[in-house]
């Protein structure tokens, strides 16, 4: 049995000195690829399990857009706990727990400036350094918006509007859904990449702009990583141009409505011709004229001036009131006339009588 003993005694102790030096292989550092929107806030995560080692040292280092050059920024110990190592930055906040050998950061209003590589490391004894690297990835969304080119009649294809979604990172698709318009529009998109990691995307909306397409409504669509939800942008495609004919038609036996079509809408102003409008007998509102009292005075040629930014156009209203003792005796004659068209057309309003040359 004597024999025996130191053989035994040996085997256990090559057992246990296997067993430590499992443990030892077995020591793992763990931390996590990271990515955070612009804005929020990024967790950094990393510890060590499967140690017994003393724990003297965090550390940890960064190669941001910001600090191309890894070093250390901060060192956490449990006495002192978070120190900052070249400036402070209280963006940042240690929320690891030093005794359970949880090196985990917070990063609060996440920048561009900020993405890059974070190296934890943890000082052990008597292990050494060990250390593991957490990328950060930023994802930045986009500044979106929709341009009118403010088109104006035409037969030749012009650009409507441009879709823009600006500063993206990843890239946003940038897309028109123009519906019924079909082949009628034309879509082309671009981008552009900045230094910093974002791009621009913008796409252009292209048609004829005639009078049928104008106020048709059509939208762009973003979307991409960079949007937790597609972003619609509503567009009503406008087509720009100065009044087309002016028509005066009368609306009862004392008013008259002056009437055109124009994008944007027309202004009215009523003038008389070669005298000022009788601010007693006559009321102006808009596209409306109406004679307040049914009098030779208001006798004379009358002239409604439709505009807009991109011109103007002008009806006449030849007003003759023959004279009388009661209203009902008025007979009130009108002529509508038009300095263009020669050709008069005569035709009855009630009691009265007008003569409607359509306008200029
Ligand atoms: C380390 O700390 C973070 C933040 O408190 C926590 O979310 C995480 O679960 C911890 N990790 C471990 C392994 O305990
Ligand atoms: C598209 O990009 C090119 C080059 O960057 C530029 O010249 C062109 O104007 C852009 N087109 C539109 C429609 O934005
Ligand atoms: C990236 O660069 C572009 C162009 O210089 C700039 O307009 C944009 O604001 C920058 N984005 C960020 C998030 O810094």
């Amino acid at each position: 049995m004597q024999r025996y003993f130191p053989l035994i005694t040996c085997r256990l102790l090559l057992i246990s000195a296997l067993l430590f030096a499992r443990e030892a292989d077995a020591l793992k550092v763990t931390g996590g690829s990271v990515t955070a929107v612009q804005g929020g806030t990024a967790i950094l995560p990393c510890h060590v399990t499967d140690t017994n080692d003393d724990l003297t040292q965090i550390t940890w280092q960064r190669k941001t857009r910001k600090n191309p050059h890894n070093d250390n920024f901060i060192t956490i110990q449990p006495r002192n706990g978070l120190q900052f190592v070249n400036g402070r930055d209280d963006r940042f906040k240690y929320v690891g727990n030093f005794n359970n050998k949880n090196g985990t950061l917070q990063l609060s209003n996440v920048a561009l400036k900020d993405e890059g590589s974070y190296t934890c490391i943890f000082t052990l004894f008597p292990s050494g350094n060990q250390k593991i690297e957490i990328p950060l990835n930023l994802l930045v969304p986009p500044f979106t918006s929709v341009m009118d080119n403010l088109p104006t009649l035409g037969t030749e294809e012009v650009l409507f509007a441009t879709c823009t979604a600006a500063g993206s990172k990843p890239p946003a698709e940038v897309r028109w859904l123009t519906g019924a318009l079909g082949d009628k529009v034309r879509t082309t998109t671009n981008s552009t990449q900045y230094d910093n990691g974002t791009t621009t995307t913008v796409s252009s909306l292209f048609g004829v702009p005639t009078r049928e397409i104008n106020g048709y409504q059509v939208q762009c669509v973003i979307s991409g990583d960079s949007l937790s939800a597609e972003e619609t942008l509503a567009f009503t495609i406008q087509v720009y141009f100065s009044p087309t004919e002016v028509k005066i038609s009368a609306i009862s036996e004392d008013s008259f409505e002056c009437v055109t079509e124009a994008n944007p809408n027309a202004k009215f102003t009523w003038i008389r011709s070669g005298q000022s409008l009788l601010e007693s007998a006559v009321k102006v509102d808009g596209a409306n004229l109406q004679l307040l009292s049914l009098t030779s005075d208001l006798n004379g040629l009358y002239q409604c001036e439709a505009s807009n930014a991109y011109g103007s156009k002008h009806g006449q209203l030849y007003v003759h009131v023959t004279s009388g003792t009661s209203r009902v005796a008025w007979a009130l004659f009108l002529v509508l006339l038009s300095l263009n068209v020669g050709a008069a057309a005569w035709y009855f309003y009630k009691s009265g009588r007008f003569k409607s040359c359509g306008s200029k």
